[in-house]
């Protein structure tokens, strides 16, 4: 394989909102050297602010809302971090954003154990067979026990574990971590932060004793037993499928265990891999340029307003102002300022590798799960598309500002923060969204960015259904249940179902149609 792209490792964080990601993404920075003051970044400002905040609202609200993309450069390795937003009711963004990754840093709270968003999360990881790494977070806490946490790992994210590290004591008399393949111990100084990583004979070196106590050591040794005696040992083959998970301890907030878990990302995880399209596999080393649109972002600089694309490289490598095949359009387009990023700044760069993500002006052509190539018509395949659960009706406040509204739903619908619908009977338009949340995003970006006061009247609806079938049968549908159809952005045909009932009875009158839980079902 190409060097340049052999040595690309993009991954993303899957973790319940306060596991620790804004703070360990600050250490992966500061390893990187991206960023100077690892963990200052919050304090110095003394505000919330964290080097991934990108939007107001994310500051009001104290969540990450869009995924931003990062990169830095660590031990050969070139890493792009495509960062997600921990807040369940943003979880569409981040089902796309595991779309464009290789692989996935599991982050657990050493107190809270497993948590329901990262459940969710790992859901999307386990279909798609992303292989997995895990850190576990917050040993200087009081946490549940080593075995129990492994346990939990197994039984309800369902992938097997292989620990890579044990610590020896806990919370306040947390002393450090042991590597099982490397039989070093690495020890926990929280006071003056020193670490320093000691060789041992075994885990019977006396050494242990002395630098943690008797009692830790002898918990300590059982565990190490256990794991190394009971347990599978680390199989690549099987992480690579995405069934067996490198795990790691430590505290990100000390910067402990931190660089170990880099050089493991370093190590085992996956660079670029074959990618399905609806035509051929495409390999990453190909020379064909090729990628996916999986995230569209407007208005992330504030002085211009922008809208920004972010691409997914899969294959072959592109230089800036090249050429590419649009393939929804048929369209050549000329990449011009394809930009990496690294939280507010982007930098506009000249070269992009398979494994990349890279951001481009999008002059409103794009849209998610978009195919770039050199030429050749295929789409990438494994995009999803989710169906919204909530919807509202929007109705404009000052009313002068109608063209604002409409270009700002529009906008939003095509970035994949909304969807947008069109009822058949109604000139008020309808935004569907997956986590309610996505709502009041929604309201406050149309004042902000477009300057327009909506309000949002919540449909009361059981579930949507795209409606396909034969020309006719379809017409002869929209008629009957004109009161609850909408047409989408593409001018698909859509129903929300007010009940079951209404559900089950178009199913049983409407027998030639399919009613398609998302736009591609
Ligand atoms: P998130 O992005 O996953 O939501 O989590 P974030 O990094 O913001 O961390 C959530 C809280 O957990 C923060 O505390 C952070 O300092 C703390 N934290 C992260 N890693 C560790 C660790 O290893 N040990 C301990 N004890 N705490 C950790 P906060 O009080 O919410 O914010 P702050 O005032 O510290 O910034």
């Amino acid at each position: 394989m190409n060097p340049e792209i052999e040595k690309r490792r993009t991954f993303a964080i899957v973790s319940h909102p306060d596991a620790g990601k804004t703070t360990i993404t600050e250490k992966f920075l500061w390893y990187g050297n991206v960023i100077r003051e690892a963990g200052h970044v919050r304090a110095k400002a003394n505000k919330s602010y964290t080097v991934s905040d990108w939007m107001k609202i994310e500051q009001q609200r104290g969540i990450s809302v869009s995924s931003s993309v990062l990169n830095f450069p660590f031990e050969g390795c070139m890493f792009n971090l495509v960062d997600t937003p921990g807040h369940q009711d943003f979880c569409e963004d981040t089902y796309r954003a595991l779309t464009a990754v290789d692989a996935a840093l599991v982050l657990i709270d050493s107190v809270n154990g497993v948590e329901k968003q990262t459940i969710r999360l790992m859901n999307v990881c386990r279909m798609r067979h992303t292989p997995i790494i895990t850190f576990i977070n917050k040993m200087d806490l009081d946490g549940r026990h080593v075995l129990d946490l492994l346990d939990q790992i197994e039984s309800v994210l369902q992938i097997k574990t292989a620990p890579f590290t044990l610590p020896i004591g806990v919370g306040k008399l947390f002393k450090g971590v042991y590597s099982i393949a490397e039989n070093t111990f690495h020890t926990f100084n929280p006071d003056d932060g020193k670490q320093e990583i000691i060789q041992m004979e075994g885990p019977d070196d006396p050494r242990l004793v002395e630098l943690c106590g008797e009692n830790w050591v002898n918990q300590f040794k059982e565990e190490y037993e256990m794991v190394t005696g009971g347990m599978d040992p680390f199989d690549h083959e099987k992480f690579l499928k995405g069934e067996m998970c490198p795990v790691f301890f430590g505290s990100a907030v000390n910067n402990f265990g931190v660089r170990q878990l880099l050089n493991a990302f370093a190590k085992l995880a996956p660079p670029p891999m074959i990618r399905d399209t609806d035509k051929r596999p495409v390999k990453p080393d190909e020379d064909a340029f090729s990628a996916f649109v999986f995230k569209i972002q407007a208005n992330m600089d504030p002085k211009h307003r922008d809208r920004t694309a972010f691409l997914r490289i899969c294959s072959g490598s592109f230089t800036r102002g090249e050429k590419v095949f649009h393939v929804r359009t048929g369209r050549d387009i000329r990449l011009a300022a394809p930009t990496a990023f690294l939280a507010k700044d982007k930098e506009v760069i000249d070269h992009a590798w398979a494994g990349d993500i890279v951001g481009i002006n999008d002059p409103g052509l794009f849209r998610i799960g978009d195919t770039l190539t050199d030429g050749e018509k295929m789409n990438f395949t494994g995009i999803p598309d989710f169906a919204p659960e909530h919807f509202a009706r929007v109705t404009l406040l000052n009313p002068l500002k109608s063209k604002q509204m409409a270009k700002g739903l529009a906008e939003l619908s095509e970035e994949g923060a909304t969807q947008l619908y069109e009822p058949l009977k109604s000139a008020v338009p309808v935004v569907g969204v997956v986590g309610e949340l996505q709502f009041d995003v929604l309201k406050f970006r149309l004042q902000s960015e477009y300057g327009a006061d909506v309000q949002l009247d919540r449909v009361p609806a059981h579930c949507i259904r795209w409606v396909k079938g034969p020309e006719a049968d379809v017409g002869k549908f929209a008629e009957e249940y004109a009161g609850d159809c909408m047409m989408d952005k593409e001018r698909n045909l859509v129903c929300l179902f007010p009940n079951e009932y209404r559900l089950n009875l178009a199913l049983k009158n409407y027998e030639r149609l399919s009613f398609a839980e998302t736009s591609q079902g």
